[in-house]
């Protein structure tokens, strides 16, 4: 091929990007828990100060979902925990949903994947409601004529696989075993991506043998030698257990989204971790890493597209304290810490 030819398809790959919000751009989550968070305009437009490109929304608003039309910026929306029963057991309520949040608001606000859920498949309470929902919204957006477009899946916490060791030793736990047979097998049906919340911070406080410098990728030497696979950092470990518990049930070509990734700047000194430098050095070394062609040492030469956690601190967010800190942002759209949201 010409260089010319070359550099062609490479400014049309760049511009069909920057077009669609960015594979090259980091994505954040909006949470809804405080009570001092800025209007969604504010938010629109700190995103786009910020080179952000993706946002997670919890909760669909007409509001929320009308001020990001032409913003340049994709959106992953959320059906909250709370509507999946509905949803469920009744594909009326499916087709509304889509009706009043989706085709209300589309094309002209970017909306690139439902998620069905937030872990609730690992919540007692809403387990048994997820695989129906997800297959009744699949049957809204189908149509809707829009299931070429617009991606459905749920996301999925730490619960459901097991720290493991050894990332090729991947396997999810039995209790959602069975479950997630048929719910993989959905996601290689309609080409939709496994979306988990990867947290290092969990692992490191959850794990006596875990260093510090693993889980914040400050480590030089290979941490872990997984047969012909070096780590040197927690998160691709997490990410690649993951692809290596799909492949155990059989599943090797989906895609995983990570959801939420992030690392709180203060907090009630579990293990004195929770500080403002490690959330800076986490979150500025995340991105660089996820935006890099790196990939994970099972799936090569890709960025991960990542959406980090949070936006902003929560102020209404129960648990420790640390749940309170895990913003980018002051409410104020200050910066907590300097972030390099385009290295
Ligand atoms: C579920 O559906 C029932 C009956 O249509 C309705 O009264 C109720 O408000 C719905 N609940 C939620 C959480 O949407
Ligand atoms: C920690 O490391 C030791 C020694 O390598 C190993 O025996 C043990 O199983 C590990 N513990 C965990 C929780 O991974």
């Amino acid at each position: 091929m010409s260089t010319t030819r070359t550099l062609l398809l490479v400014c049309v790959s760049i511009l069909y990007y920057s077009i669609h919000g960015g594979c090259n751009k980091i994505g954040v989550n909006n949470g809804l828990m405080g009570d001092n968070l800025p209007p969604a305009e504010e938010v629109v437009t700190l995103m786009q100060n910020n080179n952000i490109g993706k946002l997670r929304i919890y909760k669909a608003e007409p509001l929320v979902l009308k001020a990001y039309a032409n913003s340049g910026i994709e959106i992953i929306l959320s059906v909250a925990n709370f509507q999946l029963r509905n949803i469920s057991s009744s594909q009326e309520a499916a087709d509304k949903w889509v009706d009043d949040n989706i085709r209300a608001y589309y094309p002209a606000t970017d909306i690139k994947y439902i998620a069905v859920g937030n872990q609730a498949l690992e919540k007692p309470e809403y387990g048994m409601y997820v695989f129906p929902a997800l297959n009744n919204i699949e049957l809204a957006v189908q149509k809707a004529g829009l299931e070429d477009k617009i991606k459905v899946s749920t996301t999925h916490g730490r619960a459901v696989i097991p720290i493991s060791f050894f990332p090729s030793k991947g396997a999810f736990s039995d209790s959602v075993k069975d479950n997630m047979r048929s719910f993989l097998q959905f996601l290689e049906d309609h080409g939709s991506p496994y979306m988990a919340n990867v947290y290092p911070y969990f692992g490191y406080l959850e794990n006596a043998n875990i260093s510090l410098d693993f889980a914040l990728f400050k480590s030089t030497a290979p941490i872990v030698r997984d047969g012909l696979r070096i780590y040197n950092n927690l998160f691709d470990a997490l990410v690649d257990t993951i692809y290596s518990a799909m492949e155990a049930l059989g599943f090797s070509n989906i895609p995983i989204v990570v959801t939420e990734s992030g690392w709180p700047s203060y907090g009630s000194g579990e293990n004195g971790v929770a500080t403002m430098e490690n959330a800076q050095t986490y979150s500025n070394n995340l991105i660089k890493h996820v935006l890099s062609k790196t990939g994970t040492p099972k799936r090569p030469g890709k960025s991960i597209e990542t959406l980090i956690f949070a936006l902003f601190n929560e102020n209404m967010k129960g648990g420790d304290e640390t749940e309170r800190h895990f913003g980018l942002f002051y409410p104020n759209k200050t910066p907590v810490y300097p972030v390099n949201f385009s290295p």
